[in-house]
C-alpha cells in the first residue's frame, strides 16, 4: 500500500501513545486543553503575555490591529529587531558562553559558536554590508550551502534591517536569477561551492550564470567553502573572509531598531502559476511566533542540544534552526550534506557525539533511513534523545512506528509539526505533554484557530474531509507576497472571506486530531521540497523538442510524491529514450536537481478544458486508475 493511501481510513486513530510522568512534569505546557481554551478565548491577551517575553526597544501600543483585513498588523508602535532578541540579549547574560551554533561539515569539519562569538561574526558581517551601501529596507540574496556562514549572513542583514531573501542552493540559475529580479537584489552573497553526497556542486559557476542576465547586483561576496579555484571578476567579486579581515569588519554595531512590522525576509515559494511567491515576514510577529512555538513543542531547555535537519535555505530552516532556537537560547545544530554519506548511520554518529537531545526532520529522510534498516541507527548510544520532530509532509503511521521505535526507543514523544513559508511558525502540532497518535500532527497550537471546511464554508464533522483553514491572524504569519498584494490576498483569503486557506486537504477525528492529506492545489511535495506544477512545466518547455506539458505528483513510498510529465512533442520530433533524458537534465538545469521528473510519458494530447486549462487531475485519475470523477465540476474554467 502507498503512503497516501493510509491515509484514507482513520482506523489508526484508536492508536493513541501517551506521554510519560515525567514527559508531562518537565513539559512548560503540562495541559494543552487548558492552555489551549484560554489562548482562544483571550487571543490576544494570551499573545500579549507570550510577546512581553522578549525584549522590545519601544514597548508596543497594540497587540493586533485588525483594521484593514487580511492585512494585520501585530505589535504595533513596537521597536525591536530579531538580532535584539536572538543574539543581543544573550550576549550579557549566562548564555554569552554557552554555544550558540555546532556546525558539522559533510568533509568532518566541525565548528563551533559560542553565543558571544556568533554576535562579534554577526556584527564584523554587518559592518561589511554597511561598508557595500546596504541599508536598512534594501534586499540582500543569500545562496549558500548549509555552512555557519549562511546563518551569519541572515543575522547580519537583520542586524542592519536588510532584508534577506535565502535561495535553496539547490536551484539553478535560472531559478537564482529570476528571484534575484523580483527581490531586486544589489547584493548577492554565495560560496565557491557545498559538498552533498560526497559530490561538490559549484556554486559561484551557477551564480555567475545567473547574474549575466540580472545587472542589478553590483557586490558578490563569495564564502571559501571547498577553497577550488573559481573565476573571480575584480570589479564585483570579493572573498568574505579577506573582507572579515579588513579593519571595517569591526566587532561592534549597534543594532537597528526595527519597527515591529518592518519587513525581515522574503522567502520565495511555489504555488499555483509558475512565478514563485515572495513571501514577506517581519521582525515583530515573526519573532514572538517561532520563540514560543520552539519552546513549547520542543520543550528547549537551557542544557538542551538541538538539531534540525533542514536546510537553511526553506523556511524550516530560517524559523528552526536559526531563530526560533537563537531566540530560546539554545544550542543548534547545524549539519552539511547527506544524510546516508558516506555512510546511512552518519546521522546517528551525529546525535551521538553531540549528546542531541532534540531532533527534528522530514519523513522522507526517515523513510530514507528506514531502507536500510534499524542496525544502522543500534550501533550509536542515542539515549541523549528526548523529543523527536518531524515536519514538510504527512508521516504515515508505520514511518512514525518505526521512527519512534527505533530512533526515540519508545521514549520520545514525536512532534508532528504541519506549518507553512506562509505560517512562519508551527500552526497545527503535539506539544510534548499531549498523547500522541501516529499519522496525526496534533491538535492546533497555541492562539492558532483552525478549521476545516467544506465547500460552502461550513464546517466539517469529525472524519470528513475538507479545506483546511485557520479563522484568526497570527503574529507570525506573512504579511503579504512581495510586491503582489492582490495574490496575497486573492490566494489565501478569496474562497473563503478573510479566512485563511492553506492550501490542504484535512480531516479530524472525534477527538479533534488533525490528519493532513496533502496539497488541494497545483503544489507537488517531492521528499518534502515544494515545488509548483507549473513551475516544472515552465522548465520542460524550454526544451526545444517540447511543445507542451503537464505535470502530476505520484504517490511515492519514499519521497512522499514524485514527479511525471505528460509531453507533448513539436511536430516531426522522433520520440526517444534519449531524448526523455535530455528533458530531464534541461529541467535539472533551468531549475535544480531537485525538480527532475522521475517519469516522462510522450503523449500526442494533453486533455483541457473549454477556454483550454490543462486538466492535471483528470491525468492524475487516469494514471493512478482511479474514477475521473464530475470533471466539469473539478476543473472550472
Ligand atoms: C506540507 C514546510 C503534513 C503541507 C514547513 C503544507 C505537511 C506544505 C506537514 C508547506 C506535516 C508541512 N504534515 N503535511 N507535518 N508540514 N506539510 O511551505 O502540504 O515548504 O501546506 O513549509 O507542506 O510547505 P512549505
Amino acid at each position: 500500500m502507498s503512503y497516501l493511501e493510509t491515509f484514507d481510513s482513520l482506523t489508526y486513530e484508536k492508536e493513541v501513545y501517551k506521554p510519560s510522568k515525567e514527559t508531562v512534569k518537565n513539559s512548560y505546557v503540562d495541559n494543552y486543553d487548558r492552555l489551549y481554551e484560554y489562548s482562544i478565548k483571550e487571543n490576544e491577551k494570551f499573545w500579549d503575555e507570550i510577546a512581553k517575553q522578549l525584549n522590545w526597544f519601544r514597548h508596543y501600543d497594540k497587540v493586533l490591529d485588525a483594521s484593514d483585513p487580511p492585512f494585520y498588523k501585530w505589535f504595533t508602535g513596537g521597536k525591536t529587531n530579531i538580532v535584539y532578541n536572538a543574539l543581543d540579549r544573550h550576549v550579557t547574560t549566562f548564555r554569552k558562553n554557552k554555544l550558540a551554533l555546532i556546525w558539522e561539515g559533510e568533509d568532518g569539519c566541525e565548528r563551533v559558536y559560542t553565543y558571544f562569538s556568533l554576535y562579534k561574526e554577526v556584527n564584523k558581517f554587518a559592518n561589511v554590508l554597511k561598508s557595500f551601501g546596504v541599508k536598512k529596507g534594501d534586499t540582500v540574496t543569500i545562496y549558500l550551502p548549509n555552512i555557519p556562514e549562511i546563518a551569519i549572513s541572515m543575522l547580519a542583514c537583520a542586524k542592519i534591517g536588510a532584508i534577506h531573501s535565502v535561495v535553496y542552493a539547490g536551484f539553478s540559475a535560472f531559478a537564482l536569477r529570476d528571484r534575484i529580479s523580483d527581490a531586486q537584489s544589489k547584493l548577492l552573497i554565495t560560496a565557491d561551492g557545498a559538498y552533498r553526497g560526497g559530490k561538490v556542486i559549484e556554486l559561484k559557476k551557477i551564480a555567475d550564470e545567473a547574474l549575466t542576465k540580472t545587472p542589478v547586483v553590483q557586490t558578490v561576496i563569495v564564502v571559501r567553502r571547498t577553497g577550488k579555484e573559481v573565476a573571480i571578476d575584480t570589479s564585483r567579486d570579493f572573498y568574505y573572509d579577506e573582507l572579515m579581515k579588513l579593519p571595517i569588519a569591526n566587532t561592534y554595531l549597534k543594532t537597528e531598531e526595527m519597527d515591529s512590522e518592518d519587513p525581515l525576509f522574503i522567502l520565495y515559494t511555489s504555488g499555483t502559476t509558475g512565478k514563485p511567491k515572495g513571501i514577506l515576514h517581519v521582525h515583530g510577529g515573526y519573532s514572538v511566533g517561532t520563540y514560543i512555538t520552539s519552546k513549547y513543542v520542543f520543550n528547549i531547555n537551557d542544557n538542551d542540544t538541538y538539531w534540525c535537519a533542514a536546510d537553511p535555505g526553506w523556511i524550516t530552516g530560517h524559523s528552526y534552526i536559526i531563530y526560533g532556537p537563537l531566540i530560546n537560547g539554545a544550542t543548534t545544530v547545524m549539519v552539511e550534506g547527506s544524510p546516508y554519506y558516506p555512510y546511512p548511520d552518519r546521522w546517528w554518529k551525529i546525535v551521538e557525539k553531540h549528546g542531541v537531545n532534540i531532533f527534528y526532520t522530514s519523513p522522507t529522510a526517515i523513510r530514507g533511513i528506514m531502507r536500510f534498516g534499524e542496525n544502522w541507527p543500534n550501533r550509536h548510544n542515542l539515549s541523549s534523545l528526548k523529543i523527536l520532530g518531524s515536519v514538510g509532509e504527512p508521516i504515515n503511521p508505520e514511518v512514525w512506528r518505526w521512527y519512534h521505535k527505533h530512533i526515540g526507543k519508545e521514549r520520545c514523544p514525536i512532534m508532528d509539526t504541519w506549518w507553512q513559508t506562509e505560517s512562519g511558525m508551527f500552526l497545527i502540532t503535539p506539544v510534548p505533554s499531549l498523547p500522541l497518535k501516529p499519522g496525526s500532527c496534533g491538535k492546533p497550537f497555541f492562539g492558532i484557530d483552525a478549521d476545516i471546511f467544506d465547500e460552502s464554508g461550513k464546517s466539517v464533522e469529525a472524519g470528513k474531509g475538507g479545506y483546511l483553514v485557520i479563522k484568526k491572524p497570527w503574529p507570525a504569519m506573512m504579511r503579504t507576497i512581495y510586491k503582489d498584494e492582490d495574490r496575497y490576498k486573492k490566494t489565501y483569503f478569496s474562497k473563503f472571506n478573510d479566512v485563511y486557506l492553506a492550501g490542504d486537504a484535512a480531516k479530524r477525528d472525534k477527538d479533534g486530531y488533525f490528519y493532513v492529506m496533502g496539497r488541494i492545489d497545483d503544489v507537488i511535495k517531492v521528499s518534502g521540497y515544494r515545488l509548483g506544477t507549473a513551475e516544472i512545466e515552465s522548465a520542460i518547455i524550454t526544451h526545444e523538442a517540447v511543445a507542451e506539458s503537464a505535470v502530476i505528483g505520484k504517490p511515492h513510498d519514499i519521497k512522499g510524491n514524485s514527479i511525471k510529465a505528460f509531453v507533448v512533442l513539436k511536430p516531426n520530433i522522433e520520440k526517444s529514450d534519449t531524448l526523455m533524458d535530455d528533458i530531464r537534465s534541461n529541467v535539472g538545469k533551468t531549475l535544480g536537481p531537485i525538480a527532475k521528473p522521475d517519469e516522462i510519458e510522450f503523449v500526442d494530447s494533453l486533455p483541457k478544458t473549454r477556454s483550454g486549462k490543462i486538466m492535471r487531475r483528470v491525468l492524475k485519475a487516469r494514471d493512478i486508475g482511479i474514477d475521473e470523477g464530475d470533471i466539469s465540476t473539478i476543473e472550472e474554467d
